[in-house]
């Protein structure tokens, strides 16, 4: 006869195990909430002052109760508080809301949301999560315009920090005709090329994105100096360049993905030619931290990681660049810097 397991004591919710394990559980809806918040508008329709459930249903088409219900929740969060009179009014953190949104709607949109549903698979696999079709994050992007202008406007918003900060301490002076790989938006080259003079830009990334991205180029006023051209970094020929970037590029893919990138880059550099990886870059340290977290989320939705510089210098250097140091540049927005990994085509 077999006996049931005995289902292990749950430790009581008011103890700090318990605490902490529900906080776990529970935390991915308070993206989802946030995300949602971001969606309705919350702090442009607060802006103006307190609102009740019931008026706040009228703004955003939305069921009265349920609406109710959702403002409690994000009131749980912090993000707006009950007046007296039952209205709910703005705190600080929700008026900050839109320093993330874009951020928020890119992790908490049914690409990412639902691999990362399935992490328990990657960790079993080695292999980042295919959809039900089959299909690859960037993949899947190609068929989801709305999702993939938030996974571009996320990347902009992270991007501006790094580009202004290179373009104050980085020396681009020396170069002519720099080439961004999986460069999305242009925003990098946009804040680069005014402290590079003597250069044009060229963005390489997928049509769709340029597409895109042409559409919003004449914002940046660089005119002819910024171009952009569809293709595959994988496969395609890059335009000349002496000066090549990918940045946020290869932490989305494994090595041999990182590799073929690395190794299509190195045979359309000219001897001379200069590669700047700028990335995430952990330290040696052992200790479980915060990288950990975004690691095993990239392995999950593109089969990525984020590298030591020792795992950077084997990737380049396997492909043929001669390692030229690392650098860091500081950042305004974050306490960690940006690292700019430096490398030549011999
Ligand atoms: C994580 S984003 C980084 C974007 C940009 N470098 C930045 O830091 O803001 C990766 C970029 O790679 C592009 N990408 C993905 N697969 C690609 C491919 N096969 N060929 C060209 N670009 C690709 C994506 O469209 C996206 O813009």
């Amino acid at each position: 006869m077999t006996s049931t397991p005995k289902k292990p004591a749950l430790p009581a919710h008011e103890t700090e195990a318990g605490r902490t394990l529900s906080h776990l559980v529970y935390r991915p809806w308070d993206g989802q909430i946030v995300a949602a918040a971001v969606r309705f508008d919350l702090a442009g329709k607060l802006a103006g002052g307190p609102l009740s459930a019931e008026a706040f249903a009228e703004e955003i088409g939305g069921n009265p109760r349920t609406v109710g219900q959702f403002l409690r929740a994000c009131g749980t969060l912090g993000l707006v508080e009950p007046t007296e009179c039952g209205e709910f009014a703005l705190t600080e953190l929700g008026s900050s809301l839109r320093w993330l949104a874009n951020m928020a709607l890119m992790q908490m949109g049914e690409g990412m949301w639902n691999r990362m549903a399935r992490l328990h698979e990657t960790v079993l696999t080695g292999r980042p999560v295919r959809d039900d079709r089959g299909e690859e994050l960037y993949d899947y992007y190609t068929r989801h315009p709305r999702e993939r202008g938030w996974h571009a406007a996320a990347m902009a918003d992270l991007t501006e920090d790094a580009g202004q900060a290179l373009a104050e301490q980085y020396d681009f002076e020396p170069y002519q005709e720099i080439v961004d790989i999986g460069g999305s938006m242009g925003l990098l080259l946009s804040k680069i090329l005014p402290a590079a003079p003597h250069a044009n830009g060229t963005v390489v990334d997928r049509p769709q994105i340029v597409e895109q991205a042409r559409a919003a180029a004449g914002a940046y006023g660089l005119g002819d100096r910024l171009s952009f051209t569809g293709g595959d970094f994988f496969a395609s020929d890059l335009p000349k360049g002496d000066l090549y970037l990918l940045k946020t590029v290869l932490c989305d893919w494994g090595d041999e993905n990182a590799e073929r990138i690395l190794a299509n880059a190195f045979r359309c550099t000219p001897p001379g030619g200069k590669l700047a990886v700028i990335d995430w870059v952990r330290s040696d340290d052992p200790t479980p931290s915060e990288v950990d977290i975004i690691s095993i989320s990239l392995e999950v939705v593109t089969g990525g990681r984020i590298r030591t510089e020792a795992e950077f210098v084997a990737l380049l250097e396997g492909v043929g660049y001669r390692f030229d140091g690392m650098t860091t540049v500081a950042s305004r927005e974050r306490s960690r810097p940006w690292y700019v990994l430096r490398a030549t085509r011999p």
